[in-house]
């Protein structure tokens, strides 16, 4: 457990779509959390594509998709948007909550990998990924990728994190610290693995984008009943951390528990409850 080595991309490619399809509960667990926490990301993102009528958008490792489905709403009459995440038990997520929004009519959910966009050359109106480009071996080709999907002046919008330090939410970096789990190699995809603007920027250029180019941080802020409660949340949609923790000696995870709340104690608001920060990159530009 812990980091999947990249020293062959399809291994790693196979060894993470595994982790996904296995974590695909627990995100869809969290999802509603989740969102109410990130909404002001979707709101970004889907300002920055502006969606119309009639168009076609795809959101591309979509999770259980909201992002997308906020855009949806604003396609019809006539638009399409097709929601697509490399796990299959992710496109069943979205599938069960297009339905249940009542967007059958305007939503596909299909699988999709992130580097291979399953679409014509310039077919496509917009794209949206919120938190998928960092996670693969090669994010060049897949901003390449998509830019080819593209109608020459369509959109994309994507997150991604800012770095590690700015994140505290993220409680696994502790694993390292104590020396529980091994520290990530340079180049190893992961969710900081796009946290430099200058990074993002270069590999926008060398896939082909020059227009109308935006990369800015956005903050906001997790919510969680209790430091157990944000401890439990992060165990059921990290199955790495989850793996490496079952690992764990009793005394090793007592110490991983206290480390982890010390660092959290300086979020516990009056009632108990948790609020913690977070800061994403968010990027547009211009086909
Ligand atoms: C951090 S989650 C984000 C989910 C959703 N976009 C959201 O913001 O709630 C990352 C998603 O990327 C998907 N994913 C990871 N690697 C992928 C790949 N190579 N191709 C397509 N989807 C991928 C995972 O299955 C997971 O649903």
């Amino acid at each position: 457990m812990g980091f999947i080595p990249i020293d062959d991309p399809d291994t790693f490619r196979a060894a993470s779509r595994g982790r996904w399809e296995d974590g695909a509960a627990g995100w869809t667990n969290a999802r509603e959390a989740f969102q109410r926490a990130a909404q002001p990301v979707s709101d970004w993102l889907i300002a920055a594509i502006d969606p119309q009528p009639g168009q076609t958008v795809i959101e591309l490792a979509a999770g259980p998709g909201d992002t997308g489905f906020q855009a949806a709403e604003r396609l019809r009459p006539g638009g399409k948007l097709l929601s697509t995440d490399g796990a299959l038990a992710m496109v069943e997520a979205a599938k069960t909550r297009a339905a249940e929004l009542g967007l059958e009519d305007v939503v596909e959910a299909k699988p999709m990998e992130v580097e291979w966009v399953d679409a014509g050359t310039a077919s496509v109106d917009a794209v949206l990924c919120r938190w998928g480009y960092m996670l693969v071996p090669d994010p060049e080709t897949a901003l390449r990728e998509t830019r080819r999907v593209l109608k020459p002046g369509g959109r994309i919008a994507f997150a991604v994190w800012a770095p590690a330090a700015e994140n505290p939410w993220m409680t696994g970096g502790r694993l390292v610290e104590l020396g529980f789990a091994e520290t990530t190699p340079p180049n190893t995809p992961g969710p900081f693995a796009l946290g430099d603007p200058d990074l993002v920027r270069e590999l926008l250029y060398a896939a082909g984008w020059t227009d109308d180019i935006a990369i800015e941080p956005l903050d906001f802020t997790f919510t969680a009943a209790s430091p157990d409660a944000w401890w439990e949340q992060q165990l059921d949609c990290s199955l790495s951390l989850r793996g490496l923790v079952a690992e764990l000696s009793p005394a090793d995870h007592y110490k991983l528990r206290d480390a982890v709340d010390a660092d959290l104690a300086r979020f516990v608001q009056d009632d108990g409850s948790l609020a913690i920060p977070a800061r994403a990159l968010v990027v547009s530009a211009t086909a």
